[in-house]
């Protein structure tokens, strides 16, 4: 077997060279970080979970028309995805006060938003991905004002979409992480939806119970880490019942 090129590695996923110019395979790991990489761990069977969800999740945001990188799942561990210009920014959307709003706005976890929350974070490891606003995108030129408009609309839709998703099958979208990427059509760049969708970037709670099932079970020692994954993938139709 031809060893692949990599490209890029990160704390939970791998990069190779694709099979084609303008792609790239996805290769998900079972290692898992916390708090910047302050706190590592492997969660077992994590890669393959993911990449069964976020493949669901991906095709299903491309058939009510949000473009994204993934083009098909190849193995277990791997996908096909359009090779794209990274924009350095996390977009988080909250649509529940969980995580770092309740702990910087002394708000209690759990608390309905009013209305939906975007922020963005400026993607940087060693300054440990800070908050920053639209004028610090528009001032850093890490996006234009119509990439930005663009974003902001999809991850809406993504809300929206994933909100009714997941509350089909008994489980409250708290908040959840996206990053997009730039295509380029010759001069023209189009910003479609890049990275992963998966237990890992969501909060995921059950609705009656409150249980966590998501990367929220590893960040704080909660435990059943691998069984809160294989529950969402299983209520998502993706797992055998004896899976
Ligand atoms: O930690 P915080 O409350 O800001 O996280 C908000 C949401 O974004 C959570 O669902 C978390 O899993 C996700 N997130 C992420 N990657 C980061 C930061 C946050 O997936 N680097």
């Amino acid at each position: 077997v031809a060893r692949r090129r990599q490209i890029y590695e990160g704390k939970a996923k791998i990069l190779y060279e694709g099979p084609e110019p303008g792609t790239l395979i996805q290769y998900f790991k079972d290692d898992a970080t916390a708090f910047n990489a302050q706190k590592r761990g492997t969660i077992s069977g994590k890669g393959v979970i993911n990449n069964r969800i976020s493949e669901h999740i991906f095709t299903s945001l491309s058939a009510i028309g949000v473009p994204t990188h993934f083009i098909r799942r190849l193995n277990m561990r791997e996908q096909l995805i359009r090779q794209v210009e990274i924009i350095p920014i996390e977009v988080v959307i909250r649509n529940v006060a969980a995580g770092s709003l309740s702990k910087r706005l002394g708000i209690e976890e759990g608390t309905q938003l009013p209305r939906t929350i975007i922020e963005y974070y400026y993607k940087d490891d060693a300054l440990g991905d800070p908050m920053i606003a639209d004028e610090h995108i528009a001032c850093f030129g890490w996006a234009t004002q119509d990439e930005m408009n663009d974003i902001a609309d999809m991850a809406i839709r993504v809300n929206d979409f994933l909100s009714g998703m997941f509350a089909a099958i008994g489980i409250r979208l708290i908040d959840f992480k996206l990053e997009f990427g730039r295509v380029w059509d010759g001069d023209y760049a189009r910003v479609i939806l890049a990275d992963e969708i998966s237990p890992d970037g969501c909060r995921l709670w059950d609705i009656k119970t409150n249980q966590k099932l998501d990367k929220d079970r590893f960040r704080q020692d909660l435990g059943g880490v691998e069984e809160a994954y294989q529950e969402v993938a299983r209520r998502l139709g993706l797992l055998q019942p004896d899976e």
